[in-house]
């Protein structure tokens, strides 16, 4: 598998670590009556800069360009699906956002409707990340040439240190690991 490729599905690995966690934070919330507004603010943060602003950055601004190029462009195809299920991901984001605080102080309505956004946003990003592991990024190995793989990789780089702070990424990492640690969730192992 080519680099550029390996690089999202070791993150793919990482999101499913809080996802998991996520879940977790949700079922408390469910059977409490309350979400534990930290925790949700640590989840939140995570997906809101690693998974959308830095993972599906990569994705839509570098890898799906180039790709585009290599033919697997087309209006109804792979790509315009999840570019689509990337900005659905978003407003279940923003939902669970909206009702944080409200669902943190035990309102009833508030607590259901996060429960719900959150529920969305874990089934959609699993079944979104088993499409591009399985379909996508399989028919992308056969799309790119090593030219592609390499310029992609470089422009990940630039991605971080520029657009997403040198920092951004530890800082989101530790999140996961404090959140896999705090919900007895196994942690995901780099392979890259
Ligand atoms: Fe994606
Ligand atoms: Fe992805």
């Amino acid at each position: 598998m080519k680099q550029s490729l390996e690089i999202l599905i070791d993150e793919h690995r990482r999101i499913e670590q809080v996802l998991a966690c996520l879940e977790k934070i949700i079922e408390h919330c469910a059977s409490e009556g309350r979400l534990d507004g930290d925790a949700a603010r640590q989840a939140i943060e995570f997906f809101r800069d690693f998974a959308d602003r830095g993972h599906h950055g990569k994705e839509e601004i570098q890898l799906f360009p180039v790709l585009e190029t290599r033919g697997l462009g087309s209006p109804c195809g792979p790509l315009a699906v999840m570019r689509r299920e990337h900005e659905l991901g978003r407003l279940y984001l923003q939902g669970m956002e909206g009702y944080m605080a409200a669902a943190s102080g035990g309102e009833a309505d508030a607590v259901q409707w996060f429960v719900q956004h959150g529920q969305s946003y874990i089934r959609l990003l699993r079944e979104h990340i088993s499409k591009e592991d399985h379909c996508l990024f399989t028919r992308a190995e056969q799309a790119l040439t090593d030219e592609d793989d390499a310029q992609i990789q470089e422009a990940y780089a630039r991605f971080e240190a520029a657009d997403l702070g040198p920092h951004a990424r530890q800082k989101c990492l530790a999140l996961a690991d404090g959140l896999a640690e705090r919900y007895g969730v196994p942690r995901a192992h780099a392979s890259v």
